[in-house]
């Protein structure tokens, strides 16, 4: 870390936690915490809370948490340095100039210039689209009927037919030719040397969830080729785990997500009050959106073209978005090509109905599927039922796949019991043993949820520890950070233990040690695991005594595992843990 750790904590405790958040949140007391609508996920009514007595947030509905830091992170999505900087300069302490490694020094600065060279760039094309050049391409927008009020909000723009004004403007401006290429803004060939990657092109800039220009989209303006182009990824873009309008649906208040195939799309539907829509970048939709959708919301319409290649891209996209937990429904246009033109011929209004009659993702599958066999002679249509009994038996869990069994026999009128048995036949036939579940996956998928459990467990136990200190000293007698076994929940156990012994435990002190992303929000997770729906004291107490046990024995067996037999001492020290464990299964904890 480039600054000290006395001055890191300086940093933190001279910026309340409840007066940054209140910068950005409603708060209102309630009891000894302040409570507002969470800015991380949409919701209704207040679970986000902030205490300050802890100096900690969490989201009871989301489970984001944090400290100042954390918070600042994930709302500015800045980095662990940067939120210290912005806090060091609210509070009015100096920080000394940094001691980076010439190659994080580097970096650092490359990220940040070329977002502000992004950002000019947006300018500058949005002063020729209000400029007499840029008639043309204003009027192609106006034809598009979007409103001056939509081409603001987005920053539509226009790149002009001079092949490097926007490279003269930068060099001006003292980025060098090295860096706009970096920023994807220019090539070079050798006849023509260098030139804009975009002219006479309409300009869509493409925004991050913060608002910060990662990248442009420019079409042309009629049926010339390529339709769009893209900028390539660079070291703020990347396409997979963007999202095009998210800056602005993430704020949107709706329980889902419209998610469509063009820019196009996602405007005209901003623009008809549809403030929710959403679209992948050009590309097909990944793992990596659906992770990121599922941090704002668990339901998802697919609102795709209604052609064949979006009729496919909606078929791809059903499964992607079930792994990640997010239910998908598919929204249909027809006799309209997506949900730009459909809204210009049929209006919001009719566009809402359809919304409202989107069909489950998996139903859709089984329609499309239809067409490829002949459902008017009994061999087309058993073997089309044979297809669908194979389709639900991708559904691993029993009750979600009866519920399945139960919808495709209502809507193709069979008998539930013969599509069961086919479905059971199935099972058989593709050699998997009952209770259907594919046999490989199923081993693996076993020990990693044992692992996911005991991690859990573990989280559990630090979360305790962390609200209470009586609660430390008690588990403390049975546990030690070695028992542990992901090595960041034992940094985080050694630096409480160790604060414990010095006094009390300051839980916002030891995110400040967690400096890189994703370890600082894997530890801000510790502090904010609760097993749910424990309500009584007793409930709790045997919650916490299992929890001290599972947690105890796990890590008796990883040690025992990765014991060296020739380990006498070892040996000696495993066999007495073993004999406590024995004691600790009569254990008792009481929780004030
Ligand atoms: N796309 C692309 N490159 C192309 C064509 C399409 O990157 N040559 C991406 C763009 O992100 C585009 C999306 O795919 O927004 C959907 O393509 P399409 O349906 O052809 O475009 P629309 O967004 O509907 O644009 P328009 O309404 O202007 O035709
Ligand atoms: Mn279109």
């Amino acid at each position: 870390m480039y600054y000290s750790e006395e001055l890191i904590e300086e940093v933190r405790s001279r910026n309340d936690i409840v007066d940054v958040i209140s910068g950005y949140v409603r708060l209102q007391k309630k009891g000894s915490s302040y409570f507002g609508l969470c800015p991380f996920h949409n919701e209704k009514s207040p679970s986000f809370s902030v205490s300050r007595q802890k100096q900690m947030y969490y989201c009871f509905g989301c489970g984001a948490g944090g400290n100042v830091f954390t918070f600042l992170m994930e709302y500015e999505n800045f980095s662990f340095v940067e939120a210290v900087k912005f806090l060091a300069d609210r509070a009015g302490i100096e920080l000394p100039e940094m001691e980076y490694s010439k190659e994080a020094k580097e970096k650092a600065d490359l990220k940040s210039t070329i977002l502000e060279m992004n950002k000019l760039a947006a300018k500058y094309f949005y002063v020729q689209l209000k400029s007499e050049r840029g008639s043309q391409a204003y009027s192609y927008l106006k034809n598009r009927e979007l409103s001056d009020e939509t081409i603001t909000a987005f920053g539509l723009g226009f790149s002009n037919k001079y092949s490097d004004d926007l490279y003269k403007y930068l060099r001006e401006k003292g980025y060098s030719e090295d860096l706009i290429r970096q920023a994807g803004l220019i090539n070079t060939d050798e006849r023509q040397g260098v030139y804009d990657k975009f002219w006479n092109r309409v300009m869509f800039p493409i925004m991050d969830v913060n608002n910060r220009v990662i990248g442009f989209g420019g079409r042309v303006m009629g049926d010339g080729k390529p339709k769009y182009l893209n900028s390539p990824e660079t070291v703020v873009f990347d396409k997979s785990r963007n999202l095009y309008g998210l800056n602005r649906a993430r704020t949107s208040r709706k329980p889902y997500f419209l998610l469509c195939e063009g820019y196009m799309d996602v405007i005209s539907l901003h623009q008809s009050g549809f403030t929710n829509a959403v679209a992948s970048l050009g590309t097909a939709l990944t793992a990596g959106h659906a992770a990121l959708i599922k941090r704002y919301v668990q339901e998802v319409y697919l609102t795709y073209d209604s052609d064949e290649a979006g009729t496919r891209a909606a078929l791809r996209a059903v499964p992607i978005l079930r792994e990640a937990g997010i239910s998908a429904k598919v929204v249909r246009m027809d006799p309209y090509k997506d949900p730009d033109e459909f809204i210009k011929n049929l209006g919001a209004e009719e566009y809402e109905k359809r919304i409202h009659a989107a069909r489950n993702g998996f139903m859709f599958s089984l329609e499309m599927l239809e067409k490829q066999y002949d459902m008017n002679s009994p061999e087309g249509k058993t073997d089309f039922f044979r297809e669908v009994s194979r389709r639900l038996l991708e559904f691993e869990d029993e009750l979600e796949r009866n519920n399945y069994i139960e919808a495709v026999a209502t809507a193709y009128r069979v008998s539930r019991e013969s599509l069961e048995k086919m479905v059971a036949k199935m099972a058989v036939n593709v050699g998997m043993a009952r209770p259907v579940a594919r046999p490989k996956r199923a081993e693996g998928s076993e020990k990693k949820q044992k692992e996911d459990g005991i991690l859990t467990s573990q989280k559990a136990l630090l979360t305790w520890m962390i609200d209470d200190d009586r609660l430390f000293d008690q588990i403390s007698q049975y546990i030690s950070p070695g028992d542990f076994t992901e090595s960041l929940y034992r940094t985080v156990a050694e630096l409480l233990y160790e604060q414990r012994k010095q006094g009390a435990l300051n839980p916002a002190k030891i995110l400040n040690h967690f400096t890189e992303e994703e370890d600082h929000r894997e530890a801000a997770s510790l502090f904010n695991t609760r097993i749910k729906e424990l309500r009584t004291k007793e409930e709790r107490e045997q919650a916490l005594q299992e929890t001290i046990l599972r947690v105890k024995s796990y890590s008796i067996e990883h040690q025992t595992m990765n014991l060296d037999p020739t380990d006498m001492r070892g040996l000696q020290h495993l066999m007495e843990e073993k004999r406590k464990l024995e004691n600790l299964k009569n254990l008792n904890i009481t929780i004030q």
